[in-house]
């Protein structure tokens, strides 16, 4: 509270215990909010005051989704940092009965009764969603703000992103403060604040996102007889979006038109990312990176930790260990690969002619105390300021100081310690950011203070990379920084548990939104086993985000260090990542056209299957539409599947099995338990060292036979600019329709011209002795073993209709 305000405040306290002897503790005793005793028609919506002076308003931003605010009297301005969507008017109809408001979209009913004010949401075949406790509904507790809501018998709650637990998160609560957290199985809070579930009735579903950016609660039963969950905050207002899609698809397709989708990340970007902390001189870095080509490794990309810089000042390189960064790329380029560079929120005190910290104390960019002084905390660097981010004055000033990076070849930004951590990890709660009307404390500034660096970074590094694409990679978030960057988990330890767990978490941040996630596979604290090292390389294959590292002093995670029979192996995994990108790029097209992430929860396809919530199968997701990881300890050689409905194909022998059940698989290290679903559709190339390696020209489009038809969009753009932005990509139809015994490669729309010279249609149990035809015109097939029918289109650019008889 500025310095007037308080003054005002304190003279109104004074006159009011005078007359009513008030208290300090009736401020923090619980408040609900009281009866409606006005209503106004709105834009898009409409608004209630309450006899206890709050205004509720409730507007739709499409007819499955809208939104609750509760402001006082005198709403501060409505701003958000992360939804960009806006209000559009949906309500069909609105209606007044003696105890209630009920109002109506296409898809949803929202039924408010009056006295006291309490909200319900009802899907449109009359089944009750969720809504508010009838006792407590919306609550405040000093100036603390919560929402009790009731909890349904068989409900389960998914979702709150980058978070430990269950799948089912019912019977815990969570915390959202970002924390610079090295973490175990249970750990609470992580590094990012995602307050977004997803909650499921017995044949329903609904979102719910509160966009609150204090310190915030949510408790789904935990502690409590079950009499209902609730969530809130430190702070701020009572401001929720509730969805009402009729799938777990839908809501995270309207989640993320409200918060935004990720750009195309550069193609690169998805091959295999070796980091350490740190490679502590350009020879060691370029030594590692000659020997993944001297070992024939794929890999694309190698990174700088923080001893890259000179004294651990931001943007500066440390010119005895790093004398020449620009050939460094340049050579790297040559061996088909980028260089990424952490770079920490922090900037070193310093008036000795570093000019970030000179030109950021000159302009005011740094977070101050009450009385301006610029705050002072130590990391790596000793005593620092932290940029006000949430300026977008200083997220310029910030998006500049790249060019010293930019020049010297980088093309990949990282960023670390954004929770903002400082040693000690307490900010004082005073530190101010913004300015104008828009001065904040870091209680409201803290969770959104990493996704804002994120931002800054890649808005300023898009622009100096004159229209090629970063790659930003961020440890702290807030919903939405998927318009941004990339975010990996942070620091995880070397163990089992802790690489399962992993996959639960990144599979819960993909329910949030964000898809391009990863973690430090290996294990950042500690040293894996060679076991452990092989498990969790071979999960990294499926891993949006395939990136290895870990912590100084710790033995080393390139593959040849495992010696050469572990090497084999891994080379052998990484080379199914490269020959899987074509697929894999095209689930990021997805994720940037429809928010679906490429790492799926079996809760967003097999929604109301009990077993997939079953802790022996929770951690279990789909790598796009198609392929099924069963992640899998170490320390196991066989390991117990569940196969949801279908029939499913494991990926490395083609055998065959039923779906809706359990299955006892082998699980040696060499071969993680990944199936296909009958129908599949996963188009490859062949294996190549390095992205910037076009291969051999040849689109490999893999089907498995299947009884039901399937299909998948193929997506192919340059993989470096935006030009795909002003419409140069390609975008083909695939079908597959076993009634018909067609397989349909569809027009390519779009004016980018394919990489792959040739296609190749590989079909997996195809019925032996079909005779097939391609446009009406017999062609001669390869049939190999193991059931598969080998076929090349006689033209690579057209459309085909492959048909096949009986
Ligand atoms: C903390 C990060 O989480 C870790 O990945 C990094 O290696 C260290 N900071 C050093 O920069």
């Amino acid at each position: 509270m500025r310095k007037f305000q308080w003054a005002i405040f304190s003279m109104f306290l004074c006159l009011y215990s005078a007359s009513y002897p008030l208290q300090a503790q009736d401020l923090l005793m619980p408040h609900s909010i009281a009866a409606i005793v006005k209503t106004d028609k709105i834009q898009g919506g409409i608004r209630f005051t309450t006899s206890d002076q709050h205004i509720v308003w409730i507007t739709t931003y499409s007819p499955t989704i809208i939104r609750v605010r509760v402001t006082d009297l005198k709403p501060t301005p409505d701003e958000s940092y992360a939804v960009i969507g806006q209000v559009k008017p949906a309500f069909t109809a609105i209606r007044e009965s003696a105890t209630e408001w009920i109002l109506q979209t296409d898809s949803l009913e929202v039924h408010v009764q009056k006295k006291p004010l309490r909200i319900a949401f009802y899907h449109r075949d009359g089944t009750y969603l969720d809504g508010d406790d009838p006792q407590l509904g919306i609550t405040w507790q000093g100036s603390q703000v919560y929402s009790y809501r009731k909890l349904q018998d068989p409900e389960k709650f998914v979702g709150l992103g980058e978070k430990t637990g269950p799948l089912n998160r019912r019977g815990l609560s969570y915390v959202n403060w970002n924390t610079d957290a090295g973490y175990q199985t249970y750990s609470d809070p992580l590094y990012a604040t995602y307050p977004f579930y997803i909650g499921i009735l017995p044949r329903h579903v609904f979102g719910l996102f509160f966009d609150n950016t204090f310190k915030s609660f949510f408790n789904f039963g935990g502690s409590t007889d079950d009499r209902m969950y609730f969530f809130g905050a430190e702070g701020g207002e009572m401001n929720y979006y509730f969805f009402g899609a009729s799938t777990v698809a839908g809501i995270l397709q309207d989640y993320t038109a409200l918060t935004g989708r990720m750009p195309m990340p550069p193609l690169w970007s998805l091959g295999y990312q070796q980091c350490r902390y740190s490679y502590m001189s350009q020879q060691q870095l370029l030594d590692v990176a000659r020997r993944f080509r001297q070992d024939s490794l794929p890999c694309d990309v190698i990174y700088c930790d923080i001893d890259y810089m000179r004294g651990y000042r931001v943007f500066t390189w440390n010119p005895k260990t790093y004398p020449d960064p620009k050939s460094m790329t340049d050579t790297l380029k040559k061996l088909g690969m980028h260089l990424v560079t952490i770079i920490d929120p922090g900037i070193k005190i310093d008036s000795n002619g570093y000019e970030p910290y000179l030109s950021g104390l000159a302009h005011g960019y740094f977070a101050r105390y009450p009385d301006g002084k610029p705050y002072t905390g130590s990391v790596w660097a000793g005593r620092s300021h932290f940029p006000d981010f949430t300026r977008e004055d200083a997220r310029q000033w910030w998006g500049e100081q790249f060019q010293v990076l930019v020049n010297s070849g980088v093309t990949g930004f990282w960023n670390d310690m954004n929770e903002p951590a400082a040693w000690g990890q307490n900010i004082p709660p005073v530190v101010e950011f913004g300015t104008g009307n828009h001065v904040a404390t870091i209680q409201q500034v803290h969770n959104v203070y990493g996704m804002q660096m994120a931002r800054a970074t890649y808005e300023g590094t898009r622009k100096l990379l004159n229209g090629m694409r970063p790659f930003v990679l961020t440890r702290a978030a807030y919903s939405g920084v998927q318009r941004y960057s990339a975010e990996w988990t942070g620091d995880n330890f070397a163990t089992d548990d802790n690489m399962i767990m992993g996959y639960r978490t990144l599979n819960s941040m993909g329910l949030s939104g964000e898809s391009f996630v990863g973690m430090d596979i290996g294990g950042f604290n500690g040293n894996p086993t060679p076991e452990l090292y092989v498990r969790w390389m071979s999960l990294g294959i499926y891993t949006p985000l395939l990136r290895n590292h870990t912590a100084k002093g710790n033995t080393s995670h390139e593959p040849w260090a495992w010696g050469e029979f572990n090497e084999a192996i891994v080379r052998r995994f990484l080379q199914t990542r490269y020959r899987l990108l074509p697929y894999l790029y095209s689930c990021f097209y997805e994720s940037h056209t429809t928010g679906m992430p490429v790492n799926r929860s079996l809760a967003i396809d097999y929604t109301y299957d009990e077993h997939i919530y079953d802790p022996r199968f929770d951690a279990q997701f789909l790598f796009g539409p198609f392929m099924l990881v069963a992640p899998v300890v170490s320390s196991q050689q066989a390991c117990e599947v569940y196969l949801p409905h279908g029939q499913w194909y494991r990926f490395s022998t083609d055998q065959l099995y039923a779906g809706d059940t359990s299955w006892w698989v082998p699980a040696p290290l060499d071969d993680l338990p990944v199936f296909v679903k009958a129908g599949a559709i996963i188009p490859m190339q062949n294996a190549v060292e390095s992205t910037a390696n076009p291969g051999d020209g040849v689109l490999r489009i893999h089907v498995w036979y299947g009884p039901d038809s399937t299909s998948f969009t193929y997506y192919e753009d340059d993989g470096q600019t935006y030009q795909y932005e002003q419409g140069q990509y390609l975008v083909r139809q695939l079908k597959f329709s076993p009634e018909t015994r067609q397989f349909e490669i569809g027009p390519a729309t779009g004016s980018y011209t394919s990489r792959f010279k040739q296609i190749e249609w590989i079909g997996h149990h195809f019925p032996a002795n079909a005779q097939f035809t391609v446009n009406g015109k017999p062609v001669t097939v390869k049939h190999l073993p193991n059931d598969l029918t080998i076929l090349t289109l006689p033209d690579a650019t057209g459309s085909a209709t492959i048909q096949w008889e009986p």
